[in-house]
């Protein structure tokens, strides 16, 4: 089963961008963790990021033929791109939303998810685990 991760806006930063909010490894360590994870559930992972909007929507659309669904970090888009949540909405896979922070617990805009309301669920503030408890989970929905 592929799967796809798709890593949004500033997380090619990862390692030294805000280390006491975001951790101090690097947007490499993480995919390595993440294929680590994924070949123990037997899936086969892909990672991308991506700065922009455009691209993200792009990868959402290629994804629904090529794999069976897909884990995102949307970044700060997640906080106010509805074309982001009409493509989750529009892919028919199922996807699964991860933040490393816990949004819940910082400045008011990143309270609001949009587009965790077109996912099937959302890992929060768990850090880089929260990447291999969401392809956990979506192993789980895919065998359902
Ligand atoms: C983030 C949280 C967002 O609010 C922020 O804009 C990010 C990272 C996270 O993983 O905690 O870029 O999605």
């Amino acid at each position: 089963m592929r799967v796809l991760v798709v890593h949004g806006p500033n997380l090619n930063l990862l390692g030294e961008r805000q280390p006491e909010v975001y951790g101090s490894e690097t947007l490499a360590e993480l995919d390595a963790a993440i294929g680590d994870g994924a070949g123990k559930l037997g899936l086969e992972v892909h990672c991308e990021q991506y700065n922009s909007e455009g691209r993200i929507i792009d990868a959402l659309h290629a994804a629904r033929s090529a794999y069976a669904g897909v884990v995102i970090n949307p970044g700060a888009y997640s906080h106010y791109s509805y074309a982001i949540a009409d493509a989750i909405a529009a892919i028919g896979i199922p996807v699964v939303e991860v933040h490393l922070s816990n949004v819940a617990a910082r400045e008011a805009f990143r309270r609001v998810s949009v587009t965790a309301a077109a996912c099937r669920g959302t890992v929060s503030g768990l850090g880089s685990r929260g990447y291999l408890l969401a392809l956990r989970a979506l192993s789980e929905i895919l065998s359902e």
